[in-house]
């Protein structure tokens, strides 16, 4: 840019990036309509990478105001297109969990909720790290695509009800740019950020209700509860400043969900719940999801246990899978390679903690360390066990997953340490700790 245009274009722009940096800097509240300049100047590339960064690590020392927030979210909201369901003439209700080990509850819970007449418009992510991505498990069933347009996804709500698709790039450009910078400079964990990047997303999608099912635990993005809750409550608060009414559940994410970690397993797992069976902690956070959204959609008393055990949502997912292309009836990658390990002495299995099953899983190639990156689909974990089984000595424990036996043994290394085998287990507490609604 030459001198002269520096000055032009300068001249122009409202505010300045330095006084919003330093305002946030010496712990006071950037006033609305420079907080609103800065989102929109960043989503302009007029206000730079290191001026948004410098930004977003005073925040995460100093906090926001909860109107801050709000305003934050609008903003980022603003900054690209916002959808609209209106025209569909049937309610609409979004579940957003906050990532966690063997997490498929989407899977089952779109189909299930549509089952009862409500449309499940469920933007979904690819996985990156440890947690997977729903995108990622659908991505094993032969066929099935992601990429939606508008107009697809319209018509699939109006006629199977439950969509699982791709966010568009048109969906809160801002929060694309600020989480990708968040992501390199150690601002990720930042309440006000976090939930702003989430509701964002959530509100400029559309739907009118949403269920937030956010974890606390080792697996969890929050391991804190405190902090799990705090964030929880900043969520709901922002949906129903945009209208948009929100519940949160709080829930326990220390050990994995279910008995599969992965993509193709997740599937299979999921598949077994919609046929009415399924692990006990996978049906009972299904269930309990599918009851909050449903209330929300004005069906507090619908029986979601009978549409499980009767075949109405397994009725949902086949269709919903067949109008994305894919065939829920063909056979699912397996791996070329298993190890397992078995439990060295008999007893009763007191821990298996999340996070470093996720890392294992991810090395045996079910997640990406870089987004361009390729998921190996019959890669992962399948347990045998939950904490609190009693084990014989010799009984299989855990089954690793890989297309290469040459990855067994990092994964086994992020292992170490990650269970034990006692002579009995501490009481486990409650899968859904806490209800927090606005
Ligand atoms: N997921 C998001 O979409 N944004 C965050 O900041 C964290 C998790």
């Amino acid at each position: 840019m030459s001198a002269e245009s520096a000055v032009s274009a300068s001249a122009v722009e409202a505010f300045d990036a330095v006084d919003v940096i330093r305002t946030k800097r010496d712990g006071g509240a950037v006033p609305e309509d420079a907080l609103r300049w800065m989102i929109d100047a960043y989503t302009r590339e007029y206000v730079a990478d290191s001026q948004m960064a410098a930004f977003a690590m005073a925040v995460l020392l100093n906090g926001m105001e909860r109107d801050e927030i709000r305003v934050m979210t609008d903003a980022m909201i603003a900054s690209g297109e916002r959808m609209s369901f209106s025209g569909l003439g049937k309610r609409t209700v979004d579940k957003h969990s906050t990532g966690g080990v063997g997490d498929k509850i989407t899977l089952p819970l779109a189909p299930l909720v549509a089952a009862f007449g409500v449309a499940v418009p469920q933007l979904s992510g690819r996985g990156l790290g440890h947690t997977g991505g729903t995108l990622d498990k659908l991505e094993s069933i032969p066929g099935w695509r992601a990429a939606l347009s508008n107009d697809e996804m319209f018509a699939q709500l109006r006629d199977v009800g439950a969509v699982i698709c791709a966010a568009g790039s048109g969906l809160a450009p801002a929060d694309k740019r600020l989480y990708a910078l968040r992501d390199v400079t150690g601002t990720v964990e930042a309440i006000p950020l976090i939930a702003s990047s989430i509701m964002s997303k959530k509100i400029a999608e559309g739907t009118e209700s949403l269920v937030l099912d956010v974890k606390f635990g080792s697996g969890a993005f929050m391991k804190d509860v405190d902090k799990a809750r705090e964030l929880a409550r900043t969520m709901v608060a922002l949906g129903a400043d945009s209208g948009v009414a929100t519940t949160a559940l709080l829930t326990d994410m220390n050990a994995p969900l279910g008995l599969a970690i992965g993509n193709a397993n997740e599937v299979r797992e999921s598949v077994e719940v919609l046929a009415g069976g399924g692990p006990a902690d996978v049906v009972e956070l299904t269930v309990a999801l599918a009851r909050e959204m449903l209330a929300l959609a004005g069906q507090p008393d619908a029986d979601v246990e009978a549409a499980l055990a009767d075949g109405r949502a397994m009725d949902v997912w086949r269709r919903m899978i067949q109008a994305q292309g894919g065939d829920p009836d063909a056979a699912l990658p397996t791996p070329r390679e298993t190890h397992t390990v078995t439990a060295p002495t008999a007893g009763v299995l007191s821990r298996l903690e999340a996070l470093p099953f996720g890392i294992a899983a991810w090395r045996l190639g079910a997640g990406r360390a870089r987004a361009q990156d390729p998921v190996i689909h019959a890669a992962g974990i399948d347990l045998h066990v939950k904490p609190g089984d009693e084990v014989a000595a010799g009984q299989p424990l855990f089954t690793l997953l890989a297309d290469d036996g040459a990855r067994f043994d990092r994964a086994l290394d992020a292992l170490h340490g990650a269970w034990e085998i006692d002579d009995d287990a501490p009481a486990a507490g409650p899968l859904v700790l806490e209800r927090i609604t606005a």
